[in-house]
């Protein structure tokens, strides 16, 4: 039998069961109401309310797909099937490319988020990987991680730390990493302990007056230390902004390709209130999109990143020689480069969730979590 016609009887048997229980809840109710009848009005309250909460639709996370009216890829070849909250794919062979670490992901395991892209990319969130399957598949091919980050001016001493000593406790523990911390005051960077197998290394950069400019130039930064230093070390690469905190494992199962991130205020929005540039004359105008991806982290192997990177700091370069700055600055192009260029690899934002957002269903776990930012102090 078919994926989907499991999925289709799987949920005739639920809809059934869900209806006997409403006919068993609105029996008890009446035989109680007839006992009763100061009751009455409070008990067809209830009945009422668990009716609605039990036929209402859930909305599914994940991204635009769970709005197919608005989804890119209607009409295309891998046409929406309407089957919200589950990767749409057949179960073999599930992702590209196969023959992946990848094929061991069980896209079926969340039914309550979408755990692919309609290109083939795995969304990741908890319980659709086993930890070991990646450790072991990555330790085997002798992956090496490059983790990027910026501690410029004042948030060198105000999140540096904490960053960098969370990353040892949680960030791709089994694999070699080295830290590239890019800094205005490298003599600052002193005290941290690291665990074996990971070194740190500092590296001078120019401050930009604008926080704007230091958070868009970074792209030139990464590219070129890419090329100069990264790509003779290691396969992989991961940059990510320096006031966040690992709380949780955030391990090699994000490894891949190209990799990017859904931005936790966004993940299970409608599309609208998505914040693509919109000024037709900058390089990362957007009419329309897949996600709205986070600029916190990104990754993918060293070639893709620099792709990603050197393109970005084209579209930002053009868009100062014409006078425009995108709405959310390196951001903005980011999520213009990942819509051209689909990423192999999407992170839930479990991988870098804002505490501010409340408690989430969806998320079982967090693994990175957004630390308190203080703009008007470290941004004046
Ligand atoms: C904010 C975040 C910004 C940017 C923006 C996009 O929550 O702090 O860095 O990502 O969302 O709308």
């Amino acid at each position: 039998m078919s994926y989907y016609r499991i999925d289709l009887v799987f949920r005739l048997i639920v809809a059934a069961c869900r209806m006997n229980f409403v006919l068993n809840v609105g029996r008890r109710l009446l035989s109680k109401m007839r006992q009763c009848s100061r009751l009455r009005l409070l008990y067809g309250l209830c009945f009422l309310l668990l009716f609605i909460f039990i036929c209402t639709p859930r909305r599914v996370a994940g991204g635009a797909g769970a709005y197919p009216s608005m989804h890119w890829a209607r009409g295309r070849n891998t046409p929406w099937t309407g089957f919200q909250g589950k990767c749409h794919l057949p179960p073999s062979p599930k992702l590209k490319p196969v023959n992946h670490v990848d094929d061991s992901l069980d896209l079926g395991s969340r039914t309550d988020v979408k755990t692919c892209t309609t290109w083939g990319a795995p969304i990741m969130w908890d319980g659709m990987f086993d930890p070991d399957v990646y450790d072991k598949h990555h330790i085997k091919m002798g992956a090496s991680v490059a983790l990027t980050v910026f501690a410029i001016g004042r948030y060198l001493e105000t999140y540096l730390m904490d960053f960098l000593s969370s990353a040892d406790r949680h960030f791709m523990v089994g694999l070699p990493v080295t830290y590239y911390v890019f800094t205005d005051a490298p003599e600052n960077v002193t005290g941290v302990n690291l665990k074996a197998g990971r070194t740190l290394e500092t590296i001078m950069v120019k401050r930009h007056k604008r926080w704007q400019d230091i958070s868009m130039m970074r792209m030139e930064t990464i590219a070129d230390a890419i090329q100069t230093r990264i790509r003779h070390r290691h396969r992989y690469v991961f940059c990510m902004d320096v006031d966040q905190v690992f709380v949780g494992r955030f391990g090699s199962e994000a490894l891949g390709d190209s990799v990017a991130l859904l931005h936790s205020s966004f993940y299970n929005t409608p599309q609208e209130t998505y914040t693509y540039d919109r000024q037709p004359n900058s390089t990362a105008y957007m009419e329309t999109g897949d996600f709205y991806y986070h600029a916190a982290v990104f990754g993918g192997t060293w070639q893709s990143v620099r792709n990603l990177t050197e393109s970005c700091l084209r579209g930002i370069m053009t868009d100062k020689r014409n006078g425009v700055e995108a709405l959310w600055h390196d951001e903005s192009h980011l999520n213009k480069y990942f819509w051209l260029h689909k990423p192999s690899k999407v992170l839930s934002p479990e991988y870098c969730w804002n505490f501010l957002n409340g408690p989430s269903r969806e998320i079982h776990v967090k693994r990175l979590l957004w630390a308190e930012k203080h703009y008007d102090i470290l941004r004046s």
